[in-house]
C-alpha cells in the first residue's frame, strides 16, 4: 500500500506527528521535496524530535527512511541532525538517500539571505538556501550528491560553473562579499563524502523494488500545498511542488496506484513568512492561538500568524492533491474559546460590483483584498486534549468537526488532540 502525508495548509499542519503515528504500519518513510526549510516535530512522551531531512518514519526501528531525488540536500544539516539523534536510532541499511538529490551549498545560502535582503517585498524564507539550490537544478547547474563520487577534477569543473556566477551576482549586484573560495568549499564538501557514502543509493530503484514486493511506502510531504510552487500564493511558495503527485516524480516510483492521500488539516490557520492570509487574526484571538497552540516555527523560531479555519483554501488543497481523508490536529489549542469561526467563503470588490468567492483568486494581490465570509460557531467548555474516543468529546466540538465535513466534502478520519503520539482520536 502506498500512502501520501501532507499538508492542506501553509505548512505546520502537524505532519511528522502524524506520520510518526502511522509508521509502524509501514516499511518505508520517504521525503520526496523541500530541504531543511522543514520543521517536524515528533513528542515522544517527555522527549521531542525536530527533523529537518530524517523522514519522521525514523523513530520506528522496523522502518526504513529515504530521501528522494525531488529533495534538496544540505549535508551540514543532515550530518548534525544524524548526530543529533545518533544515540536514540541507527541509520544503518535504515537510511537511503538519492544520489539524484540536489545539494544546497554555502553559496545558496548566501544568495538566499542577499535576495531576501535587498528585496522590497521579501517572501520571508527560512534561509535555507532552497530557493536558489531549486534555481540551480532547473537552470541545470546543480551539483547532486552522486556527483561527490566524481573525480575531483570533475567535480571542480562543475563547481566552478555554478560557483562563477553566483559570486559575480553576490560581489556586483549585491555588493556582498563572498565568504569562501571555490577550493574552500571543494574541501568542505569532499569531508561530507565519506560519511554520506553508505547511504547514497539509487532510491528510485530501491522504491521499485519495495512496491513489487507490495511492501508499504508512506510519502512525508513538508511544507504545505498553499506553499506549493504552482499551487499556492506564488510567488509566497516556497520553490518546490508539495502537492501529493509529486510524491512520484520526486522518488522515482512510477505511475504507481497511491491508495490513499491524506490531508493533514489544522483546526485552524496558521502561516510563517510573508503572503496572503485572508483568515488572519492579528488581535487577542490570534495571540490565543499561537499560545495555545506553541505556534513557534521549528526551523526559524519566529511567530507562527495565526487565524481561523479556511474552507476556501483548504476545499482548494483536496482538489489539487485529490486528498481523499482528513487528519485533523490540534483540536485541543480551540479549547476555551467561546465562539469559533470558519471562514467558508471570500468576498471581493471587483469593477466596484461585491463578488461571493468560493475559489481563491490567481493573483496574491486579489486574495490580499478577499474578506472571509465568516460562520460562528459555538466553543466548548470542557476540553477535547487527551480524550481518547469521538464521543466523549464536548458535543460542540464534534459539530465543529461534523461541520468541517460537510464544508469539506471529506471524512474527517482522525483527529489529533495533543502533541504526543497516542493523542489521536480514530473514527
Ligand atoms: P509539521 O511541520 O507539519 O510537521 O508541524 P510542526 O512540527 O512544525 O508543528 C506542529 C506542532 O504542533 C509541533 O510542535 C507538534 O508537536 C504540535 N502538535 C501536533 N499535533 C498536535 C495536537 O493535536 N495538539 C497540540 N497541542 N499540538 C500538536
Ligand atoms: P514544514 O514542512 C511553514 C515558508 C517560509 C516562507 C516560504 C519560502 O515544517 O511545514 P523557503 O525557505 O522554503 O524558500 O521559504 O515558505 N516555509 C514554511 N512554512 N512550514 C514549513 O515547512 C516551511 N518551509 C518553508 O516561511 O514563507
Ligand atoms: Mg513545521
Amino acid at each position: 500500500m502506498v500512502y501520501v502525508v501532507l499538508g492542506t495548509q501553509w505548512g505546520d499542519e502537524g505532519k511528522a506527528k502524524v506520520i510518526d503515528y502511522f509508521s509502524h504500519q509501514f516499511d518505508y518513510v520517504v521525503r520526496f521535496q523541500g530541504g531543511a526549510n522543514a520543521g517536524h516535530t515528533v513528542h515522544v512522551g517527555e522527549k521531542k524530535f525536530v527533523f529537518h531531512l530524517i523522514p519522521s518514519g525514523i523513530l520506528h526501528e522496523k522502518t526504513q527512511v529515504v530521501i528522494g531525488n525531488g529533495v534538496v540536500l544540505d549535508p551540514v544539516c543532515l550530518l548534525e541532525e544524524m548526530e543529533s539523534i545518533s544515540r536514540e536510532v541507527s541509520f544503518e541499511g535504515r537510511l537511503w538517500i538519492s544520489n539524484k538529490a540536489h545539494l544546497v551549498l554555502p553559496y545558496h545560502k548566501w544568495l538566499d539571505a542577499a535576495k531576501e535582503k535587498k528585496a522590497k517585498n521579501p517572501i520571508g524564507t527560512t534561509l535555507r538556501g532552497i530557493g536558489p539550490a531549486y534555481a540551480d537544478k532547473v537552470e541545470r547547474l546543480g551539483i547532486r550528491l552522486g556527483d561527490l563520487f566524481l573525480s575531483e577534477g570533475d567535480l571542480t569543473s562543475r563547481l566552478e560553473k555554478a560557483y562563477e556566477v553566483k559570486a559575480f551576482l553576490l560581489q556586483k549586484y549585491y555588493g556582498m562579499d563572498v565568504p569562501m573560495t571555490i577550493e574552500e568549499i571543494l574541501r568542505e564538501i569532499l569531508q561530507y563524502r565519506e560519511k554520506l557514502a553508505p547511504y547514497v543509493t539509487d532510491t528510485e530503484r530501491l522504491l521499485q523494488k519495495a512496491a513489487a514486493e507490495r511492501r508499504n511506502i508512506l510519502f512525508e510531504g513538508a511544507q504545505g500545498t498553499l506553499l506549493d510552487v504552482d499551487f499556492g500564493t506564488y510567488p509566497f511558495v516556497t520553490s518546490s511542488n508539495t502537492v501529493a503527485p509529486y510524491a512520484l516524480v520526486g522518488s522515482g516510483l512510477g505511475l504507481v496506484d497511491v491508495a490513499n492521500v491524506v490531508g493533514i488539516t489544522k483546526a485552524y490557520c496558521t502561516r510563517v513568512g510573508e503572503g496572503p492570509f485572508p483568515t488572519e487574526l492579528k488581535d487577542s484571538t490570534g495571540e490565543f492561538l499561537r499560545k495555545q497552540g506553541g505556534e513557534y516555527g521549528s526551523t526559524t523560531g519566529r511567530p507562527r500568524r495565526c487565524g481561523w479555519f479556511d474552507v476556501v483554501i483548504t476545499r482548494y488543497a483536496i482538489g489539487v492533491n485529490g486528498v481523499s481523508e482528513i487528519f485533523l490536529t490540534k483540536l485541543d489549542v480551540l479549547d476555551g474559546l467561546d465562539e469559533i469561526k470558519v471562514a467558508v467563503g471570500y468576498e471581493i470588490e471587483r469593477n466596484g460590483q461585491r463578488e461571493r468567492l468560493d475559489y481563491p483568486p490567481q493573483s496574491w494581490e486579489e486574495l490580499e483584498q478577499c474578506k472571509p465570509i465568516y460562520v460562528t460557531l459555538p466553543g466548548w467548555k470542557g476540553k477535547t486534549a487527551g480524550v481518547k474516543r469521538y464521543f466523549q468529546l464536548p458535543s460542540e466540538a464534534q459539530h465543529y468537526i461534523e461541520f468541517l465535513e460537510m464544508q469539506l466534502g471529506r471524512k474527517i478520519s482522525y483527529i489529533s488532540v495533543g502533541q504526543d503520539r497516542t493523542d489521536v482520536i480514530e473514527r
